[in-house]
């Protein structure tokens, strides 16, 4: 049943027409990129980005996107962004920032506000895995347990590892000083984070993705070994693959002056990579967006190592 706050919502849309979207983490690029898919498919008017500092989205509202102000650390202010919104893409927060509070208050704020869809983004876990990652796996089921309770119609957006930032794990400097990981040879099937977006885009626009969720995958799955091959036909060099113990990589991240706990975080995507807990494909991706999506050779190709970005 709807709430007093959706109700009241829908009688807004009714007379002005409007059904608005609003994306979270809007400075950021999964949320930037996801209102840009919109803005192909939808008036300005209908979108809301939410922002903690406007001044970092300018160019979304240039474009004709207003911008909320919020924190996911208060509420106040997410009650007062989410005002009039009907459908809402909650771009998941950065690990180390509590995000079992930062999200469980978007949820909350959401349901009180009147928001009738919640479209939420968690890493994917493979089917009865015992893999976690410490500052992710809990959180993200905390997460879509409390939105699934919420009476919040839901979409659940299951996202692989980002080929963007793989450049923080092999090194931007990969193809000069070869791939420098931890050793393992499984595969995964990682996707750009504008593909991700438009997938995002896809479900905030379309009809029929009410409380279902979505296993959005690259293609095809790589290994480290197959980067280094990639990158090697791309540059026509031979670029190795060489394996490093967890101990030697950490001292190849500190000498970089990254701090011991996310070189400890990043060790584990790499095992999960290694151990093959994205490897599978489910073509979720691609029927979202309509196409196909960018593949890994191609993102090593144009893109490399220029989205490097911890
Ligand atoms: N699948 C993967 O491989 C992978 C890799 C890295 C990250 N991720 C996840 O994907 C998310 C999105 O990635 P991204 O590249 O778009 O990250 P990003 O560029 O760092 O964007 C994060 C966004 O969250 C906003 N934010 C952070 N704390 C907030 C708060 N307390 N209140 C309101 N907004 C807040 C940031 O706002 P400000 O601009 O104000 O800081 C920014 O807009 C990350 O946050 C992380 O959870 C996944």
């Amino acid at each position: 049943m709807a709430s007093a706050s959706q109700l009241r919502n829908r009688i807004n849309r009714q007379g002005n027409d409007v059904r608005r979207i609003l994306v979270t983490g809007a400075s950021g690029d999964v949320g930037r990129k996801t209102l840009l898919h919109l803005l192909k498919t939808r008036p300005a008017s209908d979108l809301v980005a939410l922002v903690r500092d406007s001044s970092k989205a300018e160019d979304l509202a240039a474009l004709g996107v207003e911008l909320r102000q919020g924190d996911y650390f208060d509420r106040a202010s997410l009650l007062h962004a989410f005002a009039g919104v009907e459908k809402l893409m909650m771009t998941s927060t950065h690990a180390f920032t509590d995000r079992k509070t930062a999200q469980g208050n978007v949820i909350r704020a959401a349901v009180d506000a009147g928001v009738e869809h919640l479209v939420s983004m968690s890493i994917a876990r493979k089917k009865n895995s015992t893999f976690s990652m410490k500052e992710i796996t809990e959180e993200d089921l905390f997460t879509e347990q409390m939105l699934m309770s919420s009476g919040l119609t839901y979409t659940l957006a299951y996202h692989p590892p980002f080929l963007d930032v793989l450049a923080f794990y092999i090194g931007a400097n990969a193809c000069e000083t070869g791939v420098r990981v931890p050793a393992g040879s499984g595969k995964f099937a990682a996707a750009t984070r504008d593909d991700l977006a438009a997938a995002h885009a896809a479900i905030l626009s379309g009809d029929g993705h009410e409380n279902k969720s979505y296993t959005l995958t690259g293609d095809p799955s790589v290994s480290f070994s197959d980067i280094a091959e990639i990158l090697s036909n791309i540059h026509g060099k031979e670029v190795p693959h060489t394996t490093l113990s967890d101990e030697a990589y950490f001292e190849l991240k500190r000498a970089d002056g990254v701090p011991d706990f996310v070189v400890e975080f990043a060790c584990k995507w790499v095992q999960g990579m290694n151990a093959g807990e994205w490897e599978d494909q489910t073509g979720d991706l691609e029927a979202l967006i309509g196409r196909r999506a960018k593949t890994a050779p191609e993102f090593f190709r144009d893109d490399f190592p220029l989205s490097a970005k911890r």
